[in-house]
């Protein structure tokens, strides 16, 4: 099939990728003409783990362009996969939905097409979007074969977001039109059944024989998608409230989240406590879904309580400090990992920033490490004081604490006793609760995990 994919953002590439790997001719649009340029030229503008081995795999499956008309035109299949950032009330800002849809009606061909939102859109877009296209078709066009929208929301996670696409729990449906089910159906029937041949890096995991499908009406999609990351969301949160129980009585969050995540009702995944999410997604879409129940004129009281533990759990980096330390101004504290999360160089709402900042507020000095994000923060806050390091040696000279607040994997293998030889004051803050408490302490640390 012809495939159009409309933003080429992690969420647009990876499906772009995907596609053309199974063998349809994919164009990958961007208003972005420096994007475009760069991914022509064999460039990421982000980093996904294995997605430059399978761009370079699929290239000549694979067009990046900035002209959506010509594209459009031509297409059997078009994803929406623009973003869609919260606005300053928590209601996501739609204007790349709308430019979007009404370039699409403009340019539409003379065959059936399907529109596939992909964007994460609040409940009633979907309608929206076939309004919006509607009204674009140019008058002498609107007889021919006409489109459809559908909701098919994407269960994405950064770092590991082609094995998601590849082999997912569920791809989950929305529309009232049985043409766009159809065409969707046959684009997803290698990943449903899986009967593809996985790339060789990208291997499918044992036990995988199908993945189920989902049909539903387009606002139940749409709202399935905020569900997903609402309900993720306050499991972390719940963990993390839990964790604060465990630290007054004396327990250990880790195991508390082991022995109710063996409960198959619970399930054991999204239980590490910490210092809680960040990311692109759970913030803007739990403030999204608030915002359009106060269109209705509910309150979500246990989302708003989710949002709320999440950004408290910050401040246990900081109040463990003052703990130990009593005075923050003039003292130095290393943070390891800026990124929101390992395996990627974004860093919207991390946590790490975030605790960053209430450091330089009470006067230290903040040294930083990460392995791929520190780019991007000189980046885009170019008036943030940090001192940048190369290497975790230079980031613990003469440091009065160290703080854990991304866990990559590099970082569960440090020689403490060679950190321990560098800084000034022996006290690691693990943030994740990733690190070997027995290691650190054997090396002469005092080690505080949270909730441990
Ligand atoms: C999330 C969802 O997991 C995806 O299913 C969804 O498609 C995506 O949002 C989206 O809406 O596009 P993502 O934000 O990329 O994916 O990453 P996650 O792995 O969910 O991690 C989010 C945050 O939660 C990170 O800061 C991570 O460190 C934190 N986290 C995760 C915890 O603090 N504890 C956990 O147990 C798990």
């Amino acid at each position: 099939m012809n495939l159009t994919i409309v933003g080429s953002g992690y969420i647009g590439l990876t499906t772009g990728a995907v596609f053309a790997y199974l063998g349809h001719a994919v164009t990958c649009v961007d208003v972005d003409r420096e994007k475009i340029d760069a991914l022509r030229k064999g460039r990421l503008p982000i980093h996904e783990p294995r997605l430059q081995e399978l761009l370079s795999a699929v290239r000549s499956n694979l067009h990046f362009t900035f002209e959506l008309p010509p594209a459009v035109s031509n297409s059997e299949v078009i994803f929406l996969t623009v973003g869609t950032p919260s606005l300053a009330d928590g209601s996501p800002d739609l204007q790349y939905v709308r430019q979007a849809a009404k370039q699409i009606g403009e340019s539409l061909g003379s065959g059936y097409t399907a529109v596939v939102n992909k964007s994460t859109v609040p409940i009633g877009s979907g309608n929206l979007v076939e309004s919006l296209i509607q009204d674009a078709v140019p008058k002498e066009k609107s007889g021919a074969g006409g489109f459809s929208v559908a909701s098919n929301p994407e269960f994405l996670r950064e770092g590991s977001a082609l094995s998601d696409m590849f082999y997912p729990d569920r791809v989950v449906i929305g529309c009232d039109d049985a043409r766009v089910l159809e065409r969707l159906d046959s684009l997803y029937q290698p990943i449903l059944k899986q009967d593809f041949s996985p790339p060789p890096f990208l291997p499918r995991p044992a036990n995988l024989k199908n993945v189920p499908v989902l049909t539903t009406d387009l606002a139940s999609a749409e709202l399935i998608k905020y569900a997903a990351n609402a309900f993720l969301s306050a499991k972390i949160s719940l963990i993390n409230e839990i964790s604060t129980v465990a630290e007054k009585v004396g327990a250990d969050v880790h195991q508390v989240a082991k022995g109710i995540g063996m409960d198959s009702r619970i399930g054991g995944r999204f239980l590490q406590a910490g210092i809680g999410w960040g990311g692109s997604c759970f913030g803007k879409d739990t403030a999204a879904l608030i915002a359009t129940a106060r269109e209705y004129g509910i309150t979500l009281p246990i989302i708003e309580a989710v949002r709320e533990v999440n950004y408290r759990q910050r401040a246990w980096v900081i109040e463990k400090l003052l703990q130990e330390l009593k005075i923050l101004k003039g003292k130095t504290i290393g943070i390891l990992g800026l990124a929101f999360k390992p395996d990627t160089d974004d860093i919207r709402d991390a946590p790490a920033l975030d605790i960053a900042r209430r450091l330089l507020d009470r006067g230290a000095k903040v040294k930083v490490h990460d392995p791929i994000a520190i780019p991007r923060v000189r980046q885009e806050y170019p008036d943030l004081s940090l001192t940048y390091c190369d290497s975790l040696e230079i980031t613990a000279a003469d440091a009065d604490a160290l703080v854990l607040a991304t866990e990559w994997p590099q970082y569960g293998d440090l020689s403490w006793e060679n950190l321990a030889s560098k800084v000034r004051h022996r006290l690691v803050l693990d943030g994740r609760n990733a690190l070997d408490r027995s290691r650190i302490e054997q090396a002469g640390f005092r080690y505080f995990g949270v909730g441990r």
